[in-house]
């Protein structure tokens, strides 16, 4: 099938085209490359900006049977500083993509949400009925977007699924995203730089390797999962100590880390409950962490010793 991927040129965008392709679609990506720049020669990109209006038009004449939305700003904190800015890619952005995907006569988007929409939850790991507390402009654009394929399915019939991702990790990952901290302490324990930890190190993350991320997405292109939203995460808990242990043991480089003082925002603790993936779109995640951070520190390696 042909399926638009906004975003491809990014982090998590990129390795899911790369799945998409190694399955035996054919793939258009759409990127205005303002962070992303993994591209392929084999593949179509459009460099655009996703809340263009001129998108619609390319659309439809693609009519793509699918359209992965990955395309987004993915700062909680660019989002705080410049509340409007985010809006427009993430919510106006997101509106453009529907819209073009409804006139391009696609069946289905796939949206990709954040664990951040449910804010400081009441259980852990949270599932993905809970309730959404959104607690950033970041967190309340995903929350918004959803809301805007919701409306898209009822009113037009374009169906949709929710991704709500927990911290991706893994190869082409740069520090400035959400789960940035992993590439942060690889690069600089690679480099013999010294490392933070935030807080007293007990903060808690749930880390998704990028190959199992993207399995998700390649079983939520399919006609199961329509209207609902899954968690794709692990449910499993790691604080940023222990993190830092393990890259530090991935990476052959002593394990200690500086502590300064908590940064104001950070929620506490998070992880995400799978359970509903498992049972409609038959996805669990199959990397274990130890293993997802050896091979994305093997990558990093590569990348710093490499002639770029
Ligand atoms: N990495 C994570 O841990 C994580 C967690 C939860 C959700 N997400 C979501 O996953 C998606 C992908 O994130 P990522 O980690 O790969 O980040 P990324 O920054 O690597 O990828 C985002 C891509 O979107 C592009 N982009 C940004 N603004 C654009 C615009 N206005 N028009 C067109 N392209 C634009 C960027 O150039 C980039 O290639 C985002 O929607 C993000 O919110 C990521």
């Amino acid at each position: 099938m042909l399926v638009l991927v906004t975003g491809a040129a990014g982090f998590i965008g990129s390795h899911l085209v790369d799945r998409l392709l190694a399955d035996g679609h054919r793939v258009v990506g759409v990127d205005d490359l303002s962070s992303g720049s993994n591209t392929r020669p084999d593949v179509e990109l459009w460099r655009m900006d996703v809340a263009d209006p001129a998108l619609a038009a390319r659309v439809q004449t693609l009519a793509p049977e699918v359209v992965c939305h990955l395309a987004a700003q993915v700062s909680v904190r660019v989002s705080v500083g410049d509340p409007l800015g985010d809006a427009r890619t993430n919510v106006l952005g997101t509106a453009n993509v529907l819209e073009a995907a409804r006139l391009g006569g696609s069946r289905k988007v796939v949206f990709t949400s954040s664990c951040a929409v449910y804010g400081v939850p009441d259980a852990l790991p949270v599932p993905a009925d809970a309730e959404l507390r959104p607690a950033s402009p970041y967190a309340a654009s995903k929350v918004t977007g959803e809301v805007y394929a919701r409306m898209y399915r009822a009113l037009h019939g374009l169906d949709f699924t929710t991704l709500t991702l927990a911290n991706v990790y893994g190869p082409r990952q740069t520090p400035e995203g959400e789960a940035g901290v992993i590439s942060i302490f690889t690069d600089a324990l690679l480099a013999g730089r010294p490392t933070k930890v935030f807080g007293d190190g007990k903060q808690t993350r749930d880390y998704v390797y990028v190959h199992d991320v993207v399995d998700a997405f390649a079983r939520a292109t399919g006609p199961d999962g329509g209207g609902r939203r899954f968690n794709v995460g692990t449910g499993l808990q790691t604080t940023d100590r222990e993190l830092h242990s393990l890259v530090a043991g991935a990476a052959g480089a002593p394990d200690e880390p500086e502590f300064a003082p908590a940064r104001l925002g950070d929620l506490p603790a998070m992880a995400v409950d799978p359970g509903s993936a498992r049972e409609e779109l038959g996805w669990a995640p199959k990397i274990e962490l130890r293993q997802g951070l050896a091979e994305t520190v093997a990558w990093a390696r590569e990348r710093l010793s490499g002639p770029n």
